[in-house]
């Protein structure tokens, strides 16, 4: 893939750390040209919660822990940004972490924020669109969701860490399952972990 140009959206499920690695990762990607970020409203009570990290101001900054290079970030509002189109020209979505309620919003086509329509907008271009679901036990409104979105061409992918290759702690483990999620879009990472890479 060459100077690719994603969209990463934050909604209100568990995993913050998950988002914000993935900013990071994309960040320091040199195949990445441009990162278009959103933040669901409700994301920000679990970016609150779970890294500790309150307001919206800075938040990319904060998330970062410096300065945007090539991401930027639209309120989710915004349904008039550049990624609500698809005459602009992006590569791939991955919505991560992905609510339920962001779930039913893609699978039924509400578009009625810049997250759910950008996500209608990278289907509909049949561009790669990963939803990163995060819900435990799923009832079968989830489930069902889920095929309606997959029959559209979304790629479930859901939260489900690695426990093979070890890791030591929670990032090592949120940084290794971001390394999976952009294998899958073509940017494979240097310290992905590989079962037996010499077989
Ligand atoms: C700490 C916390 C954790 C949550 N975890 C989940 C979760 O794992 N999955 C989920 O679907 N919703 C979860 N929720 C509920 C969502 O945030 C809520 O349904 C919200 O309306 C989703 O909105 P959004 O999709 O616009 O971000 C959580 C809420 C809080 C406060």
């Amino acid at each position: 893939m060459e100077a690719a140009n994603i969209t990463v959206a934050l909604t209100g499920a568990s995993g913050a750390i998950l988002g914000r690695e993935m900013l990071r990762a994309l960040e320091a990607d040199d195949r990445v040209a441009r990162v278009h970020f959103v933040a669901s409203e409700n994301s920000l009570r679990v970016i609150a919660e779970e890294l500790g990290l309150s307001g919206r101001n800075n938040l990319l900054e904060k998330l970062l822990d410096g300065t945007p290079t090539k991401t930027v970030q639209h309120s989710d509002t915004d349904i008039g940004a550049a990624i609500a189109s698809g005459s602009y020209p992006s590569d791939g979505m991955i919505v991560l972490p992905c609510s339920m309620g962001t779930l039913a919003a893609i699978a039924h086509g509400l578009a009625n924020s810049l997250i759910a329509r950008a996500a209608d907008v990278t289907l509909k271009e049949r561009r790669p669109l990963l939803l990163c679901v995060r819900e435990t036990p799923f009832n079968r409104i989830h489930l069902r969701n889920m095929a309606l979105a997959a029959e559209a061409g979304a790629v479930i992918f859901p939260v489900i860490p690695a426990f093979y290759n070890r890791p030591i702690d929670s990032a090592e483990m949120a940084r290794q399952f971001v390394f999976r999620v952009l294998a899958h879009i073509g940017l494979p990472q240097p310290g992905a972990y590989v079962w037996k890479p010499d077989e």
